[in-house]
């Protein structure tokens, strides 16, 4: 068993060591407009829901020497933000959508996506996806000093699922199809699974 200090790694080796070990990680695909209403959407790796009541997700956007990324200027301008299920279907989008293009121009356009209206926030969602939900940012929490990551709080305010994977509430884990992110360019389905009765 090898062990390291965080403090003797080199932030490229302990990025490494935590994404190749927090696996596989769900990802949430952050659709915002800035100001002028111009769309965006990337995906967040960084990403996991955090309470049921009041419904809570989160994604932690890095800071990198560009300064703040689209995803988080745009929910800190406007306080809202979809979040958009990434399905075996849409994955090849989700990776075209991570370019980092330059500010105002669009990620939909650039991975061949199609902006949905939402209907209690501006941003949109990504009409391909299985499933959506639509959040107000709740708070933002900011992590290093310097700031490295901005973690951003979001209250799901209305969900869109896709009927068809739908029964109820229950939602059909075979036809959402989820991707997660394994470390670098890895990517793990969620299409083995099996069953554990919790004790009572
Ligand atoms: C699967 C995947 C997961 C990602 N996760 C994150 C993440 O958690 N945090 C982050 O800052 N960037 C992450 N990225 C990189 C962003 O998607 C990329 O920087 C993007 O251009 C940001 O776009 P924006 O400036 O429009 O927000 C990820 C990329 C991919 C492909």
């Amino acid at each position: 068993m090898s062990s390291f200090a965080s403090s003797d790694l080199s932030p490229t080796d302990t990025y490494k060591l935590l994404t190749g070990l927090v696996v596989p990680r769900p990802i949430g695909w952050i659709g915002t407009v800035d100001a002028q209403g111009r769309p965006n959407v990337a995906p967040y790796s960084f990403f996991n829901a955090v309470s049921g009541n009041p419904p809570t997700v989160l994604y932690s956007a890095g800071m990198g020497s560009q300064g703040s990324k689209d995803s988080l200027a745009n929910a800190i301008e406007t306080g809202e933000f979809t979040c958009n299920m990434v399905g075996m279907a849409v994955a090849e989008g989700m990776n075209s959508s991570s370019a980092e293009l330059p500010h105002g121009e669009s990620e939909f356009d650039f991975a061949g996506l199609t902006p949905e209206p939402s209907l209690d926030v501006k941003a949109p969602r990504v009409a391909e996806a299985a499933a959506s939900f639509e959040c107000r940012l709740s708070q933002t929490i900011d992590i290093g000093d310097p700031v490295a990551n901005v973690v951003v709080f979001g209250e799901v305010v209305r969900f869109h699922v896709d009927d068809a994977i739908l029964d109820g509430t229950r939602i059909d884990f075979e036809g959402l199809d989820a991707v997660g992110r394994l470390a670098g360019n890895w990517y793990a389905t969620t299409r083995e699974r099996f069953e554990l009765i919790r004790p009572s």
